[in-house]
């Protein structure tokens, strides 16, 4: 923890302890965290709102639930998801965001649950293991997640994805990750499973595939939409489904 003070309102949220429900929906984006807050919870109220990251806390089905964007990529979930665990007492996060797959059968629309998250990230190196760390979700939330799936009938994988320091890359190679057997690539599930391992808390990333890097296979706006309700759905039964 270094230098750095741990109480609330921290330097990136100005919500107190409390202010937070224990399960923490994370898209990456602001605007989507807004939407959510506003089309799937009841009685939200806006608890942070520092850098236009809006946090929200409200219910589900009678249950609290928060949603806070992480912003892109690992140092931005790293933060965010870091004070929520350790100041905010958080117990789940559950990202709910975008990937591009590299895997035939894994389609544009289709939700991945992550299992594993391996990085081209030195984050773990904060850490220093005598060896590699395997980030992995929490399996209370996937199997959570997988039972949601079944349930409204939505096409899912459950598997590895790499979380890219990069979207843009000089050389790409990211196609590399496929021949382990990775599904597909987004940029902020490892940092999220490394705080939550390190915190003791549960973390899930569960993704809809939003464009394909081996087929160009692409999604229209309004089939982005449609897709990414039905991960948030997936997302809200999982936070009500753990909490019985
Ligand atoms: N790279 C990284 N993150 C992503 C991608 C991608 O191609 N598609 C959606 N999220």
């Amino acid at each position: 923890m270094g230098e750095h003070k741990t109480t609330t309102p921290t330097p990136h949220n100005s919500a107190v302890k409390g202010d937070f429900a224990k399960t923490v929906l994370m898209p990456g984006d602001p605007l989507r965290a807004k939407m959510i807050a506003e089309t799937f919870l009841t009685e939200s109220k806006l608890v942070n709102n520092v850098r236009g990251i809006g946090g929200y806390t409200g219910y589900y089905d009678g249950v609290p639930v928060s949603v806070m964007a992480s912003g892109m990529g690992m140092p931005s979930m790293g933060i965010y998801s870091y004070e929520l665990y350790n100041f905010y007492d958080v117990d789940n996060i559950i990202r709910v965001g975008t990937a591009g797959s590299f895997h035939r059968d894994v389609h544009v629309r289709d939700v991945v649950l992550a299992l594993g998250a391996c990085t081209d990230s030195n984050y773990a190196a904060q850490y220093a293991l005598p060896g590699t760390f395997a980030p992995t979700a929490s399996y209370k939330l996937l199997s959570c997640a997988a039972k949601a799936a079944e349930d409204i009938g939505v096409r899912y994988h459950v598997g590895n994805v790499v979380s890219s320091d990069r979207f843009y890359n000089d050389v790409e190679n990211s196609l590399d990750w496929a021949k382990m057997g990775v599904l597909a690539v987004e940029m902020e599930a490892a940092a999220l499973y490394m705080n939550a391992a390190r915190a003791g808390k549960h973390a899930l990333a569960i993704c809809t595939v939003s464009d394909h890097l081996v087929t160009g296979e692409d999604t229209t706006v309004e089939e982005r939409q449609n897709s990414f309700s039905t991960m948030i759905e997936i997302a809200l039964r999982t936070a009500v489904m753990q909490s019985k």
